[in-house]
C-alpha cells in the first residue's frame, strides 16, 4: 500500500493482494455466488486467466464471512509445492496458523494431536510472529499428518472456509494418490467448505470432470469473468476523487480499453496515474503514463526475446499486432505477418501457450501481459 507523504491519502488503486472492501471493485454477483455455495455446503472450483482477481475475490469473500463471525477463513497457496511432503507441510502449517492464535498452549495442543511428526515453534524472521515448522520425511508421515489435520478440523466446533489456491498443482505431484486422499477427507468434513482456485483451466476441468478422477463432479465450476465495464468506470472515478482528482467517463473508459479491462493492468495503470496528483486526468496523461510503464519494462521484454525462437517471436508480435486473433493458422494471417507455414505456426502457438506468454479466451488468442502486448505492437 502506497502512502502519499504530502497529504497522507493512500493510493486507492491496490496492485498487490487484498486490502479491504473500500479498495475492491464490484464482484457483488461473484461474492454472492461463492457465499451461497459455502452456506449451502457446496465446494467451488474457481478458474480464470492470470491476474483477473481470483485470489483477492476469495479473500474478499472470506473477509465478509469472517466479519459476520460465520467462518474460520484459511487461505493456502500451493504454487510452491511440488510433492506430497511439501503439500502437507504447507497445508498443515496454514490450517494450524490461520485457525488459532498461536500461543504456547495452542502449540502444545497441536503438538499432541500429531501422531507421527513433532512440530517446532519458531519466530518468523519477516513478520516476527510465531510460526509452526513441520519436518516431513516420507509419504507415511505426510499421509498421517493429513489425517491429523482433518481430525483437528473436525474437532474445532466452527465452520472452516478453506481456499486452496493454484489447486491444479497437485495433479503435477509424482505421487498419484494425493487427489484420492484429499477427496475422501474433504467428503467427510462436514464443517469445512473448500474453494479450489487456479489459472490452469484445462487442468482443473480435467480434475473435476473426468469420470475416472477422484474429484469428479464434486464441486460447482465457476469461471471468473472481467469486471463489468460500467461498474469499473464508476469505481475508477470514485477512487480518483479520493485524491481530489477528476476523470471523465470517456477517459475512464479509455483506461479500460487500453488494458482490456484486465484487472491487474487496470489497477496498475490507475495506480501510476494517481501517484502524479494531476487535478484532471486527460487523454494525453493516460497515453504518457502507459508509455512510461512500457518503457520501464523494456529490459524484461528484451529478455523474453532471447528465450524464444524466431518463429515464436514473430507469432507473438503478430498476435499483439491484431490485439487478438481467432484463427492464427489461417492463410490470411500467415500472409499478412509473413509467418512461414501452418505447421510452424501451430508449433509456435503451442510453445507460447506452454510458456503462458499467450492465452486463449472464447476462441481467441491474446498476449497474456497487456503492457507487453502494447510494446510488441509498437515495434
Ligand atoms: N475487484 C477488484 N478490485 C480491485 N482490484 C482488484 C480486484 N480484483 C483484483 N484486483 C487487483 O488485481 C490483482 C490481481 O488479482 P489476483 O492476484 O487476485 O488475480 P489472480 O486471478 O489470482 O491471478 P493469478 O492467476 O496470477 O494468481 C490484485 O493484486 C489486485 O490488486
Ligand atoms: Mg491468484
Amino acid at each position: 500500500m502506497t502512502y502519499d507523504i504530502r497529504n497522507d491519502v493512500k493510493n486507492p488503486f491496490v496492485i498487490f493482494g487484498y486490502d479491504s472492501p473500500e479498495f475492491f471493485c464490484d464482484r457483488e454477483m461473484e461474492t454472492k455466488r461463492l457465499t451461497n455455495a459455502a452456506t449451502n455446503g457446496r465446494n467451488v472450483v474457481l478458474a480464470s486467466i492470470r491476474r483477473l482477481g481470483k485470489s483477492v475475490l476469495v479473500k474478499h469473500v472470506q473477509n465478509i464471512m469472517q466479519s459476520k463471525n460465520e467462518i474460520v477463513p484459511v487461505y493456502i497457496d500451493i504454487m510452491p509445492t511440488t510433492d506430497l511432503a511439501s503439500f502437507t507441510r504447507v497445508f498443515a502449517k496454514s490450517i494450524f496458523e490461520q485457525s488459532a492464535t498461536l500461543t504456547m498452549k495452542s502449540f502444545v495442543a497441536i503438538k499432541s494431536l500429531l501422531t507421527r511428526i513433532t512440530p517446532s515453534l519458531t519466530i518468523d524472521s519477516t513478520t516476527n510472529l510465531p510460526s509452526i515448522e513441520l519436518k516431513i520425511s516420507d509419504d507415511d508421515e505426510a499421509l498421517s499428518t493429513i489425517d491429523d489435520v482433518f481430525r483437528y478440523i473436525k474437532s474445532v466446533k466452527k465452520h472452516f472456509y478453506i481456499c486452496i489456491d493454484e489447486f491444479q498443482q497437485i495433479s503435477e505431484y509424482p505421487e498419484k494418490n494425493v487427489e484420492a486422499v484429499l477427496r475422501s477427507h474433504i467428503q467427510s468434513s462436514s464443517n469445512a467448505n473448500f474453494v479450489f482456485s487456479g489459472s490452469k483451466k484445462h487442468l482443473l476441468i480435467s480434475m473435476f470432470s473426468d469420470a475416472g478422477r477422484p474429484f469428479y463432479q464434486s464441486s460447482d465450476f465457476f469461471e471468473l469473468q472481467k469486471i463489468n465495464e460500467k461498474k469499473y468506470i464508476d469505481f475508477i472515478i470514485k477512487q480518483f476523487r479520493k485524491g481530489k482528482q477528476t476523470i471523465s467517463d470517456k477517459e475512464a473508459k479509455s483506461i479500460l480499453s487500453k488494458t482490456r479491462t484486465h484487472t491487474y493492468y487496470v489497477q496498475f495503470l490507475c495506480n501510476r496515474l494517481f501517484e502524479q496528483r494531476l487535478k484532471t486526468i486527460k487523454a494525453e496523461d493516460i497515453e504518457t503514463t502507459l508509455n512510461n510503464i512500457i518503457n520501464g519494462n523494456e529490459s524484461i521484454y528484451h529478455s523474453y526475446r532471447s528465450l524464444l525462437t524466431n518463429h515464436q517471436w514473430q507469432l507473438l508480435r503478430a498476435i499483439a499486432g491484431e490485439d487478438s486473433i481467432k484463427e492464427p493458422t489461417s492463410g490470411e494471417f500467415i500472409r499478412k505477418y509473413q509467418l512461414s507455414s501452418t505447421s510452424t505456426v501451430s508449433q509456435a502457438l503451442k510453445s507460447l501457450l506452454d510458456k503462458e506468454l499467450i492465452y486463449t479466451q472464447k476462441g481467441s488468442y491474446f498476449v497474456s501481459d497487456v503492457f507487453f502486448s502494447a510494446w510488441l505492437k509498437k515495434l
